[in-house]
């Protein structure tokens, strides 16, 4: 059911130092910070070959990290991003075994514009994990049926 991680995001204390780290340090590619209001966030988008990290900072009074960021001073590993092609059938196959959808278990318009879900972390192993609808996976040659079952 799940297809690509499309990102990692993790909560930095200081978006600038993070920022650096991976582009000095990790010599990974960076975007300019890019506040995202109506998410609570300002991010920053690692670009890596295979996947996006995205540096996540609290913005405003009302931030969704706010609380994970105080508990978690140093920052920390927020969520993973897993890309499905059908959001609707993946919520009704996950609540269909027992699995819990955060939030009014609908989905919202996630931080790239496209439906996403959250799922609570206490049913897989502890990690917040997003769902986000990626209907054509660009650059991603479907598998053909063969592949799949040698996979
Ligand atoms: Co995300």
């Amino acid at each position: 059911m799940i297809g690509r991680l499309n990102h990692v995001a993790i909560v930095a204390p200081d978006l600038a130092a993070a920022a650096a780290l991976y582009k000095e340090q990790l010599g990974a590619r960076v975007s300019a910070p890019l506040p995202l209001p109506e998410h609570g966030v300002t991010t920053v988008f690692v670009e890596l070959p295979n996947s996006k990290i995205e540096l996540l900072h609290p913005l405003g009074e009302r931030s969704p990290i706010s609380n994970f960021l105080a508990n978690n001073p140093a920052g920390g590993m927020h969520h993973i991003c897993y890309e499905v092609e059908d959001l609707a059938a993946a919520i009704k196959r996950l609540k269909a075994e027992g699995a819990r959808v955060l939030g009014d278990g609908k989905p919202r318009t996630g931080a790239h514009g496209l439906p996403v879900v959250f799922l609570h972390p206490k049913d897989f192993c502890g990690t917040l994990i997003e769902l986000e609808e990626v209907r054509s996976c660009e650059g991603v040659p479907a598998r053909s049926p063969a592949e799949g079952a040698a996979a």
